[in-house]
């Protein structure tokens, strides 16, 4: 399989902070192998902010969690994942997470897990930043205080306990956390549950913030599309643990060249909610998904050929990719590109 970012890509003024090349991620399945990451390529620039979207179950947070060395037992990594020109998957795993920190940092968002209740604030951040550097205690609660206050949580509120702070203070206070390291990428997973307490508004304007503030490179996966268009400089719409189609917000939301792109952005909008399993049918089986395009058995475009061949990459539009056999049409036999003949019968035919 080609790279989503191919040779003939022009080249930008300041060198990647992350190149990731055909990076896949298994789990030990009962019955083989699940595929959850298959084949993932895509770079980060300093600053920019990739959002990545999907249906559930598509392979996001696992991108996410590989991305950082912080899978379970029983899965494993491979491709490529450069960092500072180092590849991290061919390293060993400690030297990958020695990484973790100052280079690759991770905001959670289940802050009452992860804070210690019975730990200042303050401890907190001291803790975490000289576990990374050699630093005293004062530059430790300096770095600590400029980056909480750039999140909006006041310098009189360090010593303070955990319980002492509202839910959505306390979320900001795990993104300081994570930033006070000063990572060069960071992975923010927002949970799937809609149980933050951060509004759509606020994590937008936080986002703004880290951006003029810190500027990591970031990897925002999330299912809401509002916050993609609002905060993400590009988009990422993952399928059955491919990225199908990426490219600028702007590009990709206005003129989406991949059909699980459309469908995507249709049932968000008829929704108007954060809910995105309107697409008919469901995402295959990992562990056993369909040949050709995954996601041809849902496609309403779905031509013969989708259903035996891996579909090639193509340029999509100004700085946009996608891959899907609709971008090769003159390639196809008339047989390969006429609709696809589905066999399950349907309920109608049924009737
Ligand atoms: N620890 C694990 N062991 C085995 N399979 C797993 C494990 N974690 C995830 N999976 C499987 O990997 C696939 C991708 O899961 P993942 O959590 O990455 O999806 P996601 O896109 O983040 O979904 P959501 O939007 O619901 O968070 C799923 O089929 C899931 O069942
Ligand atoms: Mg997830």
């Amino acid at each position: 399989m080609t790279s989503m970012f191919a040779a003939d890509q022009a080249p930008l003024p300041n060198a990647p902070v992350i190149d990731v090349e055909d990076f896949r991620v298994w789990y030990a399945g009962v019955g083989g192998p699940i595929r959850a990451v298959d084949g993932v390529s895509f770079q980060l620039r300093p600053g920019e902010v990739l959002g990545l979207v999907g249906e559930s179950g598509c392979g996001k947070s696992t991108l996410g969690r590989g991305l950082l060395a912080l899978l379970p037992a029983g899965s494993a990594v491979d491709g490529k994942l450069l960092f500072g020109g180092t590849d991290l998957v061919a390293g060993s795993r400690a030297a990958w997470q020695r990484q973790r920190g100052a280079g690759l940092g991770m905001i959670f968002q289940e802050p009452m897990t992860r804070l210690d209740p019975l730990m200042r604030i303050s401890d907190h951040f001291r803790e975490a930043i000289r576990t990374h550097e050699k630093i005293s205690k004062k530059d430790a609660d300096l770095r600590a205080l400029e980056t909480l206050r750039a999140l909006g949580i006041p310098p009189s509120r360090y010593k303070n306990y955990p319980h002492e702070f509202s839910g959505g203070m306390r979320q900001r206070i795990m993104i300081a956390l994570a930033l006070a390291l000063r990572p060069k990428f960071v992975v923010a997973d927002e949970p799937t549950t809609a149980l933050d307490v951060l509004v759509e508004a606020q994590i937008v304007r936080i986002l703004a913030q880290i951006k003029g503030t810190f500027a990591p490179a970031m990897l925002l996966i999330t299912h809401n599309l509002g916050i993609v268009a609002e905060a993400c400089d590009r988009v990422a719409v993952m399928y059955a643990g491919r990225i199908i189609e990426e490219g600028p917000v702007e590009q990709v939301f206005k003129d989406p060249s991949h059909p699980y792109t459309r469908e995507l952005l249709k049932s968000t909008i008829s929704l108007t909610t954060q809910e995105l399993n309107s697409i008919p049918g469901a995402p295959p089986d990992l562990g056993n998904p369909p040949p050709g395009c995954h996601f041809h058995p849902r496609c309403p475009d779905a031509m013969a050929v989708c259903a035996t061949d891996d579909p090639p990459e193509f340029v999509s539009g100004r700085g946009s990719r996608a891959v899907c056999w609709l971008g090769s049409l003159e390639d196809l036999t008339a047989a390969q590109r006429a609709p696809l003949v589905r066999e399950e019968v349907s309920v109608a035919d049924e009737a």
